[in-house]
């Protein structure tokens, strides 16, 4: 692929941040704080959040967090043949419901103790690493993602091998953000990753075209009390901002985009087996181009959490559009 520069884990570059001094278990070091008092783990992870927020990717060689070995080895025992008529296996904690999953009685408990173990751990973990979102944020869905990546078979919306930013259509952000925590549970296989950290990049070069200025022109003080009305109410279809139905569209554009998908900067990553990362994926345009058995929770982050807001896309496509989307 041409204008594609290859990094791997082992370099630390303009895309991704290796994290050194936060582990499981402990924590962050003393070197990450100069001693390890409160306020200093607060400034280092304000600081990692800005550096998430402008577009990059915090990248951990180990697993941060707690993951029993009988668990990932239950996980990666078997090729899940009969979970192939879903995308992923979803877990939503808000409510303990697993999604996906069509197997027998006794695989599916099983499986659903794993990844409700997985997404406690991962929170637990975000709660001491990304402490200024901890308790703003709102837990969203987490995912078990046994298929490998290269040569699956889905529709051109719905393919992860093409870059994108995501959007959710039943989940509106209304402006916040969407930060997504992966890891590569595979014993040998790396996962590996096309992105583009700079979402200031492709707006300026495909909003427009996408119809931003036309999903701005939609704004109005009643369509705004309306939509927080039913923010309130919890109605996803009719809370939708501006911001939303344009990031919804941005989505399948950038996938139908033919130009975008050749010819943009991309960098190629590989995540080793082991390894966990997470990024804002509504910012960072990504693409999975193969890896198996990836573990993955998210996490919505709302505008009045975040630490750079200036960063955030709804604020980036205000600026193109010259007018509000949210
Ligand atoms: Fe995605």
């Amino acid at each position: 692929m041409s204008n594609t520069e290859t990094k791997t884990a082992m370099t630390r570059d303009a895309n991704w941040i290796a994290v050194e001094d936060y582990r499981f278990p402990g924590g962050w070091t003393d070197s990450a704080t100069g001693g390890g008092n409160s306020a200093d783990k607060e400034a280092r992870a304000r600081a990692l959040c800005r550096e998430l927020e402008a577009g990059k990717i915090l990248f951990f060689p180990k697993l941060p967090y707690e993951f029993p070995s009988d668990e990932r080895e239950f996980l990666l025992s078997r090729e899940w043949n009969e979970l192939r008529l879903h995308k992923n296996v979803s877990y939503r904690p808000g409510d303990d419901v697993m999604r996906g999953f069509s197997g027998d009685h006794g695989t599916g408990t099983h499986l659903h103790h794993i990844v409700r173990n997985y997404s406690a751990h991962v929170v637990k973990f975000l709660r001491d690493f990304l402490r200024p979102y901890a308790g703003k944020w709102k837990l969203d869905f987490a995912s078990f993602r046994p298929f490998e990546e290269e040569g699956r078979d889905l529709s051109l919306h719905k393919r992860n091998d093409l870059l994108h930013v995501d959007a959710f259509r039943l989940r509106p952000t209304r402006g916040g953000r969407i930060l997504r925590v992966f890891t590569n549970l595979h014993a040998t296989k790396p996962r590996v990753w096309y992105a583009i950290g700079d979402f200031g990049y492709v707006a300026e070069k495909y909003a427009a075209d996408a119809g931003v200025s036309r999903f701005a022109a939609k704004n109005s003080a009643l369509r705004r009390s309306v939509s927080r009305w039913a923010a309130g109410l919890g109605l996803a279809r009719l809370s939708r901002t501006p911001y939303d139905r344009f990031m919804l569209r941005f989505h399948d554009y950038l996938k139908e985009n033919d130009d975008f998908q050749r010819n943009s900067p991309k960098v190629r990553l590989e995540f080793p087996p082991g390894a966990t990362w997470m990024v804002f994926t509504d910012g960072v345009a990504h693409a999975a181009m193969s890896g198996q058995f990836a573990m993955e929770q998210t996490l919505l982050i709302p505008p009045e959490a975040l630490v750079a807001p200036e960063s955030a896309p709804y604020r980036i496509l205000e600026g193109i559009a010259a007018a509000r989307l949210c």
